[in-house]
């Protein structure tokens, strides 16, 4: 019953690994939008000419069958019997036998690392073990503890804090909530269990150096080692030595809990233990050509296989890891479209995606269990790898690979790729197929492939530009940032790199201490480049246009491009395209966005969007984030200047900003040069950027696929960059943006470059560090 020749996956004796021996240190990043980005090569790839054969019937809604979780359609009754059913599947997960240990282990010690594994109900569970803990033994009402929990992923804590409302039979929001990036949903004095990204919780220790709202601590996902809850290990140990009532709990998904131990003074490790199936893992007999397509394949064939035929078998849903949204969103679509050619005695096939950007009813849908005569097929980042955890999977299928940044402290530049997950990574994803029964594992690549894995995920703060977070421990009053308490320390030309970037952005003086420009940029949750972007706009009197830009900026996606109608779409983007670049053209969408609202109702709105294949919700959120943007530089007094037609103020303003991202075009070629970092770019496909080519320009960020590509690209004059940013483009950074028009200078200019490092070195801060 093989699908597509060629691709059939190999069915090997089960590898050593049995996961029963669970390890790990996966890892990914709380900026999921950026992950959600794709090798476009993997779309032109994938055949979409399959005739449809038949019509599928509708799936009835998936709500009318689910029992597992509330819904806003049912009656009283029906909500009181799902509210009865998950009180006892509560009952039924793991950690609830280990519930008066846990308890009583966190009331006798002030730092506790708990170990399970995924799946076994720390993240749902534990924080309401403690407020409930409470809520029975003790009277005093004044002091109800109010729990923070950390995730690194948005996805994670908005679903978790919707399913944990959804226990406690509350309203999300109220006893529980959340907070995330641009988007704050929990209650300031009700709230007492607040699920929050580990970048948010590092925000609020920024304004509130102690705390001090919280009771309990918890930092999620430790085993992830983002960035944001790294600095929080750090942050937090100063923090217990101010309080002696604070609670800190490290929870992680790996057995290597001793690092986290050691590190906050033996801090005493309690095992959740688990229930863990035997996974057979299979391997694919060669190196795939194209890993969507195999996961395709594989995914309708393990389908076919495994009891497609006979409905009334408890089947097993099909995980399948990919890397971002684009990917996710591609293979869906053919899936669904193969799916209509399977026989009608075959079981449906249910498509599920879950990513960042997701909206979160849609993300919600993923949890809800596949109605009768229906198998799910879950295409997920590796958000499903540890972070979240959807019951009802048998088989794995993992690409091996996954999105990350790579830092190089040479050029200081930060690049998304994707790239092979590392062993204890794989571990952890084919250890999703046995929680429940035993279940198999495909992996998409052969078994000599996965010897030669790195063994753990490298931990992001060693991987990643540390601008941001110094910029933040400053704040906080850090000064001397290389004797800041790591848990793992980053290299000190990493350190250097960054400190050296924020120097030239005006952020640091030459002393490393926070300059009045460095204080006003920590404030903004943004990234260093845009927060200074937005300050400068001030300067260029065109705060209003440059504040839609940025915000514009901060979603992903806000142009969509259906697989039927790519040619369509494409063309309405360029309707907006300004010849300039891409943030101009976002500026242009944004602004006819905003006319078509005051003339308009919802419906009237949404429809224009769809006509001009901009996503509505994408806007919806711009204008939320643009809001609380707007409300930071109020507090600061910045005036809402507006430059009206010459928008060449809001270019300059951008190069005022990303002038360290300044590229010139290599002769006659469609290739960039880098002025600083000296790295050979091309200019994303999604760009509006077309022939003829500009010769300078600045951009956001850099993204390798199978090429270095730079996107969200605005050109610019190259005489702009001497005179916004003289500290930087000083001497011969400023020579290279002639060889457009001095091609005989080039060969002398390369020589000269090799007898330099890498990047101008035109301030020194190490001694002062
Ligand atoms: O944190 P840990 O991996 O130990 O487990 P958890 O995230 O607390 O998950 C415990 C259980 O809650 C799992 O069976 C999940 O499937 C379930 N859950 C759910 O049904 N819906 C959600 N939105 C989140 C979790
Ligand atoms: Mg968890």
């Amino acid at each position: 019953t093989s699908f597509v020749n060629g691709n059939k996956v190999v069915v090997e004796e089960p590898a050593e690994e049995d996961v029963q021996d669970y390890k790990d240190d996966s890892y990914t990043d709380d900026y999921e939008e950026q992950y959600d980005e794709e090798p476009e090569e993997h779309q032109a790839n994938i055949d979409t000419t399959t005739p449809i054969l038949r019509k599928r019937k509708k799936h009835k809604k998936m709500s009318q069958f689910s029992h597992h979780h509330v819904k806003e359609e049912m009656t009283p009754e029906e909500k009181k019997q799902v509210f009865d059913k998950i009180q006892t599947e509560r009952k039924n997960l793991p950690i609830y036998a280990a519930r008066e240990a846990l308890l009583k282990e966190i009331t006798q010690n002030p730092a506790l690392v708990v170990v399970g594994e995924t799946g076994s109900g720390k993240t749902t569970q534990l924080p309401q073990y403690i407020l409930e803990n409470f809520l029975q033994d003790e009277n005093t009402e004044d002091r109800i503890p109010t729990v923070a929990i950390t995730q690194p992923r948005r996805v994670a804590a908005v679903s978790i804090a919707r399913r944990v409302a959804e226990e406690m039979g509350v309203t999300l929001g109220s006893k529980v909530g959340y907070s995330i990036r641009f988007e704050d949903c929990s209650d300031p004095t009700d709230t007492r269990l607040k699920y929050m990204t580990d970048g948010m919780l590092l925000r609020e220790s920024q304004i509130d150096p102690l705390l001090s709202k919280y009771t309990v601590i918890i930092l999620d996902e430790a085993h992830e080692r983002t960035l944001h809850t790294d600095i929080l290990f750090g942050v937090i140990k100063g923090i217990m030595k101010k309080r002696s009532d604070l609670k800190l709990i490290v929870m992680s998904a790996t057995l290597e809990a001793k690092l986290f131990s050691d590190f906050f003074d033996a801090a005493k490790i309690v095992y959740v233990s688990g229930r863990q199936y035997p996974v057979q893992i299979y391997y694919a007999d060669e190196e795939q050509l194209d890993y969507v397509d195999s996961c395709i394949t594989a995914a309708l064939q393990i389908h076919l296989d495994e009891s497609a035929m006979s409905p009334s078998v408890s089947t097993g849903d099909i995980l399948v890891f990919l890397t971002g949204q684009e990917e996710i969103e591609s293979v869906s679509k053919i899936l669904d479209e193969r799916a209509r050619l399977l026989p009608p005695e075959c079981l449906k096939l249910l498509v599920c995606p879950i990513f960042a950007n997701l909206p979160s009813e849609k993300q919600m849908e993923v949890f809800d269990p596949a109605p009768p005569g229906c198998r799910k097929v879950i295409l997920a980042t590796n958000i499903a790898e540890t972070s979240i955890t959807i019951n009802g999977i048998r088989f794995v299928i993992d690409s091996g690979l996954v999105k990350s940044k790579a830092y190089n402290p040479k050029n200081g530049l930060e690049i998304l790729k994707v790239c092979n997950v590392s062993k204890a990574s794989a571990r952890q994803r084919s250890g999703r197929a046995g929680r429940e029964s035993a279940g198999k594992c495909y992996r998409l690549y052969p078994e000599q492939s996965h010897q030669g894995l790195e063994d753990y995920t490298v931990p992001e703060i060693l991987r990643c530009n540390l601008c941001s977070v110094i910029l933040q421990l400053k704040s906080m009053g850090i000064k001397d940032i290389m004797k800041f308490d790591f848990m793992n320390t980053p290299s000190s030309s990493g350190l250097i790199k960054s400190l050296e970037q924020l120097l030239s952005l005006g952020a640091l003086d030459k002393k490393g201490d926070l300059t009045p420009l460095g204080t006003q940029m920590s404030q903004f949750p943004l990234d260093p480049m845009y927060a200074l972007t937005l300050i400068q706009s001030q300067k260029m009197n065109c705060v209003q246009e440059v504040l839609s830009v940025v915000s514009m900026l901060s979603v992903e996606t806000i142009f969509y491009a259906p697989q039927t109608k790519r040619v369509e779409a494409n063309k309405n983007k360029m309707k907006f395209a300004s010849k300039t670049g891409d943030h101009l053209t976002l500026l242009r969408v944004y602004q006819e966005y905003q006319a078509v609202k005051k003339n308009s109702n919802a419906s009237e709105l949404q429809r224009w969007c769809q006509e001009h294949f901009i996503n509505y919700r994408s806007m919806s959120k711009v204008c939320e984030v643009r809001q609380q943007l707007k409300e930071h530089l109020e507090s600061m007094n910045i005036g809402l200047t507006s430059c009206g037609r010459d928008l060449n103020q809001v270019r300059r303003c951008l190069c005022a900003g990303f002038f360290m991202n300044a590229a010139v075009r290599v002769p006659n070629k469609r290739m960039y040069k880098t002025l600083v970092s000296q790295l050979e770019v091309r200019i994303h496909p999604s760009s509006v950027l077309s022939d003829p080519f500009p010769d300078c320009l600045i951009f956001n960020q850099v993204i390798m696929t199978s090429n270095q590509y730079i996107r969200d690209v605005t050109a610019i004059d190259s005489a702009w960059l001497p005179e916004l940013a003289p500290s930087v483009y000083r001497g011969h950074l400023l020579d290279q943006t002639n060889i457009m028009v001095e091609e005989q200078k080039k060969a002398e200019l390369a020589k000269k470059e090799k007898s330099k490092t890498n990047a101008p070195k035109t301030f020194s801060v190490q001694r002062s560090l």
